[in-house]
């Protein structure tokens, strides 16, 4: 196997920086090792503020953990309140930039704590208690942050919808929640055009009578409905709380047990349904301030971007809970990196002083395309720290970002996690780590994974194998929303008493891990994740399709995209029409995202004597474009020589 590239930590970088050298990353992890509760216990007591000091800091009955029992907090007022008192009332929280030219607003602490007190007071003048579920399916503008932030000051549960999933996916989250309340915008800007949110909020909610509310902020100004008795603005609510003495300022934060749940987020699984995972409040709010520290170095001045949508974790954990618990000042933006041109992101970084910056391999990978002089016409020497997430990134991404973006001065952290794990688990610290271009490198501190087998023995050096995590860590999702079952069978079966990634990895004589991609089901498309279940299911819902098989095939910028193997009911059709009437279909089913890049009509899916979709060999052909290894199990021969061969006349 050849080694790659190693680039050490620069001494210009190291002799400042949080944790620094190799030496301090090794006294922390081993004394993490050494006794994990006291470290976290040590940790939950210097870096958050509690009402009531936890008692004990794990109990762990496999796979069910609770953090910090006993204690008493609130993740609201750890983000803003106590940043009232510590300094940083007049230092800019978010910074927040529209997608139309010109727009843009600076909310320091204070008026942060303002905006949260005020909505959560309509919050509770509109009903919500301690315990509800509230989504939020709203555009990347700060009242996002907000309506986030004034939940959790309640203890009022949120689930944060992405944007971009459509009405059906956004209805199949409410009634798996039981929503009261759903928040929302008229509408947001993306490339140039408007999203109308509030229409579907309004299609999704048709017929569902546990919604009590739709909250609406203006955003785009564009004409909505609004539905008598439900729909209230949101300034209209602010205003009725404000004139109601028992919801009027000061709103106190709720005194919450350290398990309170936060928040439950929606991810894709191996089946059809995604899972709402859970995560709760004191754990959570200790990794991700932690990660901010340790991986991202943060320091007092430093302007935090991270490119992520609020709408999956990384905009969860890296743009409102990790960045706001410590006192950060984060760069909130609305729209498309490529709009109105593919400089977007670089004349943001240039604008706002950018130090830290976090986005996505397939962002990079887009960027590379359009040539190097979209960044080079910007001023970028604010950068100190660059992070890369969401999918695998290939060393030549790496080495342009380093290069182009970081001009080799900026360490570059590749940060491996995924929505389960709450917080970065693996990622070179910088200033003690050696970066190797597409290794997202050793574990942090608390965390102790390992590669294995299938019966769950460790692989020697170098082998594939699965990624695991042995012990909990406080971030570590809870539970799957109302299904403690999958959760334990999804996650904690596969290698009793461990946690199982779905992901495979293999880890070089260094220690070093290389994530090599999902094992399961779940395909990886822009760093998205999506199953290929869910995109199966929209397909056999199109009264045209008898079947569909759905596999992900690589793809230069995107990682991998999404392939559909499709058998027509009978009848006559324009299949080229049919082709792109199908990729709406899913679009309108699940989001944009999941629009297949590819559409295969076939006579006949190639399956097992037992009847199920033979997805490696779907696989093998949209990505060697031949079919080799066992295929003795398959029922009908014909069809894959019909599918290669169709892929000659291709
Ligand atoms: C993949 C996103 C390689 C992985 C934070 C994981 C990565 C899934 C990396 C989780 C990385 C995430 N290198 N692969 N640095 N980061 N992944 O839940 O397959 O949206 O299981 O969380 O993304 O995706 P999720």
């Amino acid at each position: 196997m050849s080694e790659s590239k190693t680039y050490p930590p620069s001494h210009a970088f190291a002799s400042r920086a949080n944790v620094s050298g190799m030496e301090a990353y090794r006294e922390m992890y081993a004394r993490a090792r050494h006794d994990p509760g006291r470290f976290w216990g040590d940790l939950a007591h210097s870096e958050l503020s509690w009402f009531t000091q936890p008692l004990k800091t794990l109990e762990w009955d496999p796979p069910f953990a609770k953090w910090f029992s006993g204690g008493r907090i609130n993740a609201c007022y750890n983000c803003v309140d106590r940043h009232l008192t510590d300094g940083r009332k007049a230092k800019p929280a978010i910074l927040w930039e529209g997608e139309p030219a010109g727009d843009q607003r600076s909310i320091t602490y204070e008026e942060l704590h303002h905006l949260v007190t005020r909505f959560a007071n309509a919050l509770r003048h509109l009903g919500l208690r301690v315990n509800d579920r509230v989504i939020i399916y709203m555009p990347m503008i700060p009242e996002l942050a907000v309506a986030m932030l004034a939940c959790a000051r309640l203890g009022i549960i949120h689930s944060v919808v992405f944007g971009g999933f459509s009405a059906e996916a956004l209805r199949a989250r409410i009634q798996d929640l039981d929503a009261r309340l759903v928040i929302t915008a008229d509408g947001g800007w993306r490339r140039g055009k408007e999203v109308r949110l509030k229409a579907a909020v309004d299609e999704a909610l048709e017929g569902l009578a546990h919604v009590r509310n739709v909250v609406v902020y203006r955003r785009t100004g564009s004409a909505i409905d609004m539905k008598n008795g439900r729909d209230i603005w949101w300034h209209d609510a602010e205003a009725a709380a404000a004139s109601t003495p028992a919801t009027t300022d000061p709103c106190e934060p709720a005194k919450l047990d350290a398990e309170h749940p936060l928040y439950v987020l929606y991810t894709s699984g191996t089946t059809g349904k995604p899972k709402g995972i859970l995560h709760t409040t004191a754990g959570y709010l200790l990794q991700t301030s932690m990660s901010m520290k340790w991986v991202f170095d943060l320091k007092e001045d430093d302007i935090f971007w991270c490119t992520a949508d609020i709408g999956w974790v990384t905009g969860h954990s890296y743009i409102v809970y990790g960045p706001l618990c410590a006192g950060a000042t984060v760069v909130m933006y609305e729209g498309a990196p490529d709009y109105p041109a593919y400089d977007r992101f670089w004349s943001i970084v240039e604008k706002y002083r950018v130090t830290i910056f976090y986005t996505s391999p397939t962002a990079i990978r887009a960027l590379i395309r359009q040539g190097n002089k979209w960044p080079e016409a910007h001023n970028l020497s604010t950068l100190r720290l660059l992070g890369s997430v969401g999918e695998p990134i290939n060393p030549a991404a790496w080495e342009w970002y380093y290069k182009v973006i970081g001009k080799e001065r900026c360490p570059v952290v590749d940060t491996w996690w995924q929505t389960e794990t709450g917080a970065i688990m693996i990622a070179p610290i910088p200033g003690a780590v050696p970066q190797k271009p597409g290794s997202a490198t050793l574990p942090l501190p608390g965390i102790f994974p390992d590669v294995v087998d299938a019966r769950g023995e460790p692989v020697e050096d170098n082998k594939e194998g699965y990624l695991i995590i042995h012990w909990p860590w406080p971030s570590m999702a809870r539970t799957i929303w109302k299904d403690p079952e999958r959760f334990k069978e999804q996650y904690w079966s596969r290698v009793p008493g461990a946690y199982f990634t779905g992901d495979a990895a293999r880890r070089d004589s260094d220690g070093y891990y290389w994530i090599l991609g999902r094992v399961d089901d779940v395909m990886n498309v822009s760093g998205h994740r999506l199953s290929t279940m869910e995109v199966e299911s929209a397909l056999v819902h199109h009264p045209a399709v008898a079947e569909a098989a759905v596999v992900a095939k690589p793809h230069e910028i995107t990682g991998q995209a999404v392939c559909a193997f499709v058998t027509l009911k009978k009848g006559d059709y324009n299949t080229e029409q049919l082709r792109e009437e199908l990729r709406q279909w899913v679009a309108h089913e699940i989001g944009a995202f999941a629009r297949p890049e590819e559409i295969r009509f076939t006579e006949a899916l190639p399956k097992t004597r037992s009847g199920k979709i033979m997805r490696r060999l779907l696989r093998e052909i949209v990505t060697t474009h031949s079919v080799t290894g066992d295929i003795t199990t398959l029922e009908d021969m014909s069809v894959v020589s019909a599918l290669a061969a169709q892929h000659e006349e291709d």
